[in-house]
């Protein structure tokens, strides 16, 4: 307990070969919580240094056997990440100026003020969890989440960036999304992302399981429980043990099983159908829903109190139609995947498909999209993916089949903009590019047609 503690006292090296300055440096820090460790020059500084680390440095610029911006730059090939204060004599400060400027390091003038030294050092060590965090944060993304998820829309890679911080914990969290958009690939990623990733994920749909059944899906049951339970069955909770449990089509869970799931939530503990001895698993849970959960919350169709309970984290990933540039991500890709998969050398869409793909609304999101493009690479005879191949909105007019498009030119246009706006993820000055318009033409029609 208490060595835990001590580690998470931040760590000072103070380097000044005054021996009073250094004590009274280290001994203000050990009264204000940190740990400090005062040495006298720069090879005794080294020689520390590679024993153990630190969070901050206090290095005076002069030193017997050298200065401190040159034992900062060694230090710093240690550990890239360490901030320092550089405590300067009166008149010194020229010699450090370059370092100041910079950023390198802050700098106080001697005598030093020590309330104001404690608030500088602070900062310097926020800042230095941060980029570690950000750092761990941006490992974990890149070796947990498999490449060939695509996230190219900024609202794709804000979940996945949710998706690395909350892996770690076992916070319960809810995905909520259309049909086919990803929520099981994104609750597989939790997953895989956590330290249960050794463990079972064990998927429970709530809507494909009869009403009767679930209970004993969920819980398992005794022999003798009801007729026909002959042996003991070991029900999905329990088998998750350790690992994560998908409750898939939450939304679809009759209210009666809402009340058990919550107590089990509530309690930490259940009893299989039958059962006298209460069951603990360790689990986490993740829920996933394609319905309004929060209106059926508010027409009491859900449990309010399990909602806020699985809500802790909620994840909204938005449809398809409203992600223009990971829509033509993910049909590139699946055209490439379905491509190898069936041994055709078909490389890409023709410039009409690419905008039927565009303007279609694919309500069956990126399963749809996945089946349509399976489909054309299947039936193809050709290199390219025609237009015949991607479905047609019901009321669309194609205009190429002979039906005039009577719209004013303006209608015309503002759609054309909202596309491309869309396509470059709201940046004006992609999208004036492709427009082949000024940025400043083009925000004015923005303004014009009065979007965003
Ligand atoms: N961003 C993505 N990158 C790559 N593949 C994706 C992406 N999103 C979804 N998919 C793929 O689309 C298909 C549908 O995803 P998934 O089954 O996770 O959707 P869902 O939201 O659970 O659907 P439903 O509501 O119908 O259960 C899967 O094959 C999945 O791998
Ligand atoms: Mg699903």
């Amino acid at each position: 307990m208490s060595a835990k503690k001590i580690q998470n006292k931040p760590t000072v090296l103070v380097v000044d070969d005054e021996y009073q300055q250094r004590e009274l440096l280290a001994g203000f820090l050990m009264k204000k919580g940190y740990t400090a460790i005062p040495v006298g020059s720069v090879t005794e500084a080294e020689e520390i240094f590679t024993e153990r680390g630190f969070d901050a440095a206090i290095l005076d610029l002069r030193l017997p056997d050298g200065n401190g911006i040159e034992l900062l730059k060694k230090l710093r090939a240690i550990d890239p990440d360490l901030g320092a204060i550089m405590l300067t004599a009166y008149g010194d400060i020229s010699t450090a100026a370059e370092g100041i400027r910079s950023g390198a390091f802050d700098f106080m003038e001697k005598p030093v003020d020590l309330m104001y030294l404690e608030k500088i050092l602070a900062a310097i060590i926020d800042k230095r969890n941060i980029l570690i965090e950000n750092r761990i944060l941006k490992e974990t993304i890149e070796t947990a989440i498999p490449s060939d998820i695509v996230a190219e829309t900024n609202e794709m890679k804000e979940i996945l960036s949710v998706v690395a911080r909350v892996a770690h914990t076992d916070a319960p969290v809810i995905i909520t999304g259309e049909s086919g958009t990803g929520k099981e690939l994104i609750s597989r990623l939790i997953h895989k992302a956590s330290d249960r990733k050794d463990k079972p994920f064990v998927a429970i749909n709530c809507a494909a399981i009869p009403e009767t059944l679930i209970e004993s899906e969920l819980f398992g049951y005794e022999p003798g429980a009801f007729t026909g339970a002959k042996k003991r069955q070991i029900g999905k909770l329990e088998l998750a043990s350790g690992g994560t449990v998908f409750l898939d089509e939450i939304g679809d869970l009759p209210l009666l099983l809402q009340a058990k799931i919550l107590r089990f939530l509530e309690d930490g503990q259940f009893y299989r159908l039958g059962g006298t001895n209460p069951v603990r698993p360790d689990v986490r849970i993740i829920s996933a829903t394609n319905r309004e959960i929060d209106i059926m919350v508010k027409n009491g169709e859900f449990r309010d109190d399990l909602f806020y309970r699985l809500n802790l984290i909620s994840i909204n990933i938005p449809p398809i139609r409203q992600r223009s540039r990971d829509l033509l991500h993910l049909a590139k890709k699946f055209l490439a995947d379905f491509s190898r998969k069936h041994g055709k050398n078909i490389t890409d869409f023709t410039t009409e498909a690419r905008d039927k793909i565009l303007r279609y609304g694919w309500r069956g999101n990126v399963r749809e999209l996945k089946n349509v493009i399976e489909r054309a690479i299947i039936l193809s005879r050709k290199e390219l993916i025609g237009p015949e191949f991607i479905p047609t909105e019901e009321g669309e007019s194609t205009s190429s089949k002979g039906e005039l498009d009577l719209r004013p030119l303006e209608d015309v246009e503002r759609e054309h903009i909202i596309r491309i706006l869309d396509y470059c993820d709201g940046n004006q000055s992609e999208a004036a590019r492709i427009l082949g318009l000024h940025r400043n033409t083009l925000r004015n029609k923005i303004k014009e047609y009065g979007l965003q």
